[in-house]
């Protein structure tokens, strides 16, 4: 048997590239090595108010990027959140074991709460999908951003109290561990090096698409920030948006930081920034052509048709033990 790995990305807006390297990308370089399921959590999106017909757009454009980008439904599961109704029931189960407290410390939830006029439960209790989504596929590694490590620990939490409580002994339940890159784990926004790259960003300068246009990823890269220190350095205290520049630069080319340094240090900032925007359209060329050809596709249809069969199945079973740990009552079909 392979280890198992699972993630999602929210259809909360079309992925950045921040989303691709800190996360999407090895969601395809695993396929291989490893039983991965990955989902489009279309349920964590609507925690904040989502146009319906857009939300439901940007879930089949999530999924149509998906397979543009390398994963394979012959390798990898690929599901739409929604299509397997144990997600949320599972959720259920995890919120009654989980203190408002520590809901109430995560800083993502703390940030997004600020940015709400009114805040929702569901925004709060958001991690505790987070953890049902986990725990339901049995997943030992989580590949994943920066920014998600504290749901993660949040999840390796509830997983030691339900084993405790409720496996006389046994673990009934997966402990997942994070997966999570040396360099690109947090890309920033091109316009503010403080704060991380988001698909939700007001100012559009700010991040990249996915599906951005070739003359709008260059435009955006080279009105990115920069310093007037004017020499290439990976240095993220003292030169962030460089710094930034080169994690891009080297994710997308696999090439080294310390390669790229070596050759850009004294280029200047015009000939270093054209060079990445080259790298991010030759990335990115080939992956939105193929979405194009996919998004509307049956063959789309097909995929996510299967992938919510095969995900309901492991899914059912594990809530299943999770229900008969807890003393709910059997499903009759399980007698
Ligand atoms: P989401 O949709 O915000 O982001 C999807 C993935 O992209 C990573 N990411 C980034 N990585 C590097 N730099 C950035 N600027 C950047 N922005 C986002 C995120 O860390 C994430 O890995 N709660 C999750 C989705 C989720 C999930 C799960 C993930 C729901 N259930 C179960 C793993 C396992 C989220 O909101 O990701």
């Amino acid at each position: 048997m392979k280890p198992t790995i699972f993630s999602g990305v929210q259809p909360s807006g079309i992925p950045t590239i921040g989303n691709y390297i800190g996360a999407m990308k090895g969601f395809v370089d695993l396929q291989d090595d490893y039983e991965t399921t990955y989902c489009i959590v279309n349920q964590h999106a609507i925690t904040v108010y989502q146009d319906p017909k857009t939300l439901s757009q940007t879930t089949r454009l999530l999924a149509a990027l998906y397979i543009a980008m390398g994963l394979d439904p012959q390798k990898s599961t690929i599901f739409i959140q929604s299509d397997v109704p144990a997600h949320a029931q599972a959720a259920w189960i995890v919120l009654c074991q989980t203190g408002v407290g520590e809901l109430e410390r995560m800083t993502q939830y703390k940030d997004k709460a600020q940015k709400q006029e009114v805040v929702s439960a569901g925004l709060l209790a958001y991690p505790a999908l987070m953890v049902a989504d986990i725990i339901l596929y049995d997943a030992q590694y989580i590949p994943v951003g920066e920014d998600q490590k504290q749901h993660l620990e949040l999840t390796r939490n509830f997983v030691d109290r339900f084993n405790n409580r409720y496996g006389n002994g046994k673990d009934l339940l997966v402990k997942p561990e994070p997966m999570i890159p040396k360099s690109g784990g947090r890309i920033l926004s091109l316009q503010d090096p403080t704060s991380k790259m988001s698909k939700s960003d007001a100012n559009t300068k700010a991040f990249i698409s996915m599906l951005d246009e070739p003359k709008t990823i260059i435009k955006k890269i080279k009105s990115a920030v920069t310093d007037s220190v004017g020499e290439v350095n990976y240095d993220k205290e003292n030169q962030p948006a460089i710094s930034n520049l080169l994690d891009i630069y080297s994710a997308l080319s696999n090439r080294s930081i310390d390669d790229l340094v070596n050759e850009y240090h004294s280029l200047g900032y015009g000939k270093f920034k054209s060079d990445v925007a080259d790298q991010v359209v030759a990335t990115f060329e080939p992956i939105q052509q193929k979405y194009h050809q996919l998004v509307n596709s049956q063959e789309l249809t097909d995929i996510l048709v299967e992938g919510a069969k095969t995900a309901n199945e492991t899914a059912t079973r594990t809530l299943s033990r999770m229900e008969k740990a807890i003393g709910l009552t059997y499903k009759p079909s399980l007698y």
